[in-house]
């Protein structure tokens, strides 16, 4: 009996279909070539009402961008867009330790605290990111961190960090990126520096701490790698549920999700019903589900950039089509905010093999708004003209005072 919430070929290529016929729709005869490279979809209105934090409050959710600091500094164009588009956002790299800790006895908050009132001043939602990861650690880590000292020096970064913000942070990624199959463990936790000098329970200390520090913040759990529709994924899906199964069993603070969706544009098949059956398992057991760092990488797309744009904006409405229907999906958002900044671009391992830099997000690097804006915004509308969600959504707490 074929589980009726299973998508069909079929029901992916007509979606990809529909898609790329509301992009042809909006713009009379699809998009048109503006002078030089790329080109702009005319007539798009992007402010106000046509903003995707207001499509996304009409289906009662949030949407953002992951933000540089620095831009936000001294971009005007850029931080307009922000305040624009976003009822939440979170820093790319402001709030990780590389940033945060020049020193093992020394904080550096200067750039986190501008993010904290830029969010405040304009009723923005923020995420925190992240608290604990085995990447971004400062050089000093490495020589001065030992199985001593570890527990203490995690303990006292979270209770400084989230307590510096309490009632500030609509949710932190408390643990980033935790599981890793191919290290082999039973558990399938990743070998990491925290893991092997603390122990296992690092996790749980991490989430017990931060709720100490921060009563209000939603405390989420981070992961990649989770998403398609393959072996390894629903591997790393299973190992997951039953660490944060686990954790739950034993009365962890332990509030969310993140499904970070660093995305392929192909195959058109490649995310499906494993994904959705996680997040309605992550609902199960109580816990909301955000869309944390989602892009489209356009590696194995052709060179041509309107090609690739639909390409791109055809994946990220299937992908939402596939997660909006469940009502403890309650936020979404992009890993950066143009084409400009995207860490897609940083590094030769995920060039495209014709060398053109990758088109992974919504606004293009003269900020202009591409397909995939479309592409998004129909989705949710699709989920608020759908209405009905599927599930009970988790007890949302109430969101933190801004
Ligand atoms: O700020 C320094 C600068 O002073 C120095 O001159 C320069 C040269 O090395 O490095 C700069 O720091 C870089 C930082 O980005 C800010 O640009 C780091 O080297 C670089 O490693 C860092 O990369 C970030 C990466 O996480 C590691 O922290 C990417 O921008 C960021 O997009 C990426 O984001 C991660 C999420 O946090 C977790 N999920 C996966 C995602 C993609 O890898």
């Amino acid at each position: 009996m074929r589980d009726p919430r299973a998508w069909s070929r079929r029901d992916f290529l007509g979606h990809a279909a529909i898609a790329s016929a509301s992009l042809a729709l909006l713009n009379g005869c699809g998009p048109k070539r503006s002078s030089g490279s790329g080109y702009r979809l005319p007539g798009v209105d992007v402010s106000g009402p046509h903003s995707l934090k207001a499509h996304a409050m009409d289906a009662r959710m949030l949407f953002g961008f992951a933000v540089n600091t620095q831009k936000l500094r001294d971009d005007a164009a850029y931080r307009a867009l922000v305040e624009q588009q976003c009822s939440i956002i979170v820093a790319e790299n402001a709030m990780k330790w590389h940033a945060l800790r020049p020193a093992i006895d020394q904080f550096s908050f200067a750039d986190a605290d501008a993010l904290v009132e830029f969010a405040a001043r304009r009723h923005i939602r923020l995420r925190g990111h992240n608290l604990c990861w085995h990447e971004a650690l400062p050089e000093w880590f490495a020589k001065q961190v030992t199985a001593v000292n570890a527990r203490q020096l995690l303990r006292d970064h979270i209770r400084t960090v989230a307590g510096r913000y309490s009632g500030r942070i609509h949710s932190w990624d408390v643990v980033n990126e935790a599981i890793e199959i191919r290290d082999g463990r039973p558990d399938g936790l990743r070998n990491t520096p925290w893991l092997q000098m603390i122990g296992t329970d690092y996790i749980e200390m991490a989430f017990r701490v931060a709720r100490d520090a921060d009563p209000s913040a939603l405390l989420t759990y981070n992961e990649y790698g989770i998403e398609q529709e393959t072996q390894e994924a629903a591997m790393k899906r299973a190992a997951v549920l039953l660490m944060l199964r686990r954790l739950k069993q034993r009365n962890v603070p332990l509030d969310a999700v993140g499904i970070q969706s660093h995305l392929q544009a192909q195959p058109a098949n490649g995310y499906g019903p494993g994904l959705q059956r996680f997040v309605q398992d992550c609902r199960e057991i109580g816990l909301e589900v955000f869309i944390t760092e989602l892009d489209v990488n356009d590696r194995t797309l052709p060179s041509d950039v309107e090609t690739r744009d639909i390409g791109v904006a055809n994946r990220y409405r299937s992908y939402l089509d596939l997660l909006l229907p469940e009502r403890n999906v309650t936020a979404v958002l992009t890993w950066g905010v143009s084409d400009a900044g995207t860490w897609l671009n940083q590094g030769k391992d995920r060039a495209r093999e014709d060398g053109l830099p990758q088109r992974p997000l919504l606004f293009d690097g003269q900020l202009r708004a591409k397909p995939a804006f479309v592409g998004v915004r129909d989705a949710f509308d699709a989920r608020h003209q759908a209405g009905a969600l599927r599930g009970t959504p988790p007890s949302q707490k109430p969101l933190p005072k801004l």
